[in-house]
């Protein structure tokens, strides 16, 4: 089953006016930028955590076998690292044609490390988006023990590649960025264990 959720993002107007603004990227939007980008700094955001929580039957998986791809789950105190994208509002219809089966989009603080500026240091944050697939959309699995969803991901496959090869992919990157994520690399390591 799916869940379009176009006619909803389009109707969020946030930032429509802006010349542009930042969207956190915490999976596939880290090491596939397949979209105009002005520049892009790693950053992090609180009180969420990435789980391979959402199903994926358009991209890593079919209805009948459904991949896993990652969404956030609010976590009080959890910091989730990824990559974020300065970009214009006209990028947003691409992207949310990309991930139109079930995430939604939704405000959040970003925070990116400390950075010298006219001989100061300054931390900075500013208020930008997520894409995020909630618990009430049709294709969302939710948790399940880790040797069954590594199982799921070795195993599925759809229009965009292989599920197996979406996780490795996000494990190269998080490492690439020096980010531990014990989740993403506990699910990695069964997978390549996986016959
Ligand atoms: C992301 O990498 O931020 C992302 C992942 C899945 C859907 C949309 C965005």
């Amino acid at each position: 089953m799916t869940f379009d959720t176009r006619d909803h993002n389009a109707q969020m107007s946030h930032f429509d006016q802006a010349d542009s603004f930042w969207l956190f990227g915490y999976g596939s939007l880290i090491w596939k930028a397949d979209f105009p980008f002005l520049e892009r700094q790693p950053a992090w955001i609180f009180d969420w955590s990435r789980r391979f929580w959402q199903g994926s039957q358009d991209h890593r998986g079919t209805p009948l076998a459904p991949g896993r791809v990652v969404t956030l789950v609010p976590e009080m105190g959890a910091r989730c690292d990824g990559m974020a994208y300065r970009i214009t509002p006209a990028v947003l219809q691409q992207l949310d044609m990309r991930e139109k089966n079930g995430y939604l989009r939704e405000l959040v603080p970003i925070h990116f490390a400390p950075q010298l500026v006219s001989g100061s240091i300054s931390a900075q944050s500013v208020e930008g988006l997520i894409y995020l697939a909630t618990p009430d959309n049709a294709a969302f699995l939710g948790a399940a023990p880790l040797s069954h969803m590594a199982r799921q991901i070795a195993y599925a496959s759809g229009p965009s590649g292989s599920n197996s090869e979406y996780l490795l992919n996000l494990e190269r990157a998080l490492q690439e960025l020096g980010v531990q994520d014990q989740h993403v690399s506990a699910l990695a390591s069964l997978v390549k264990h996986t016959a």
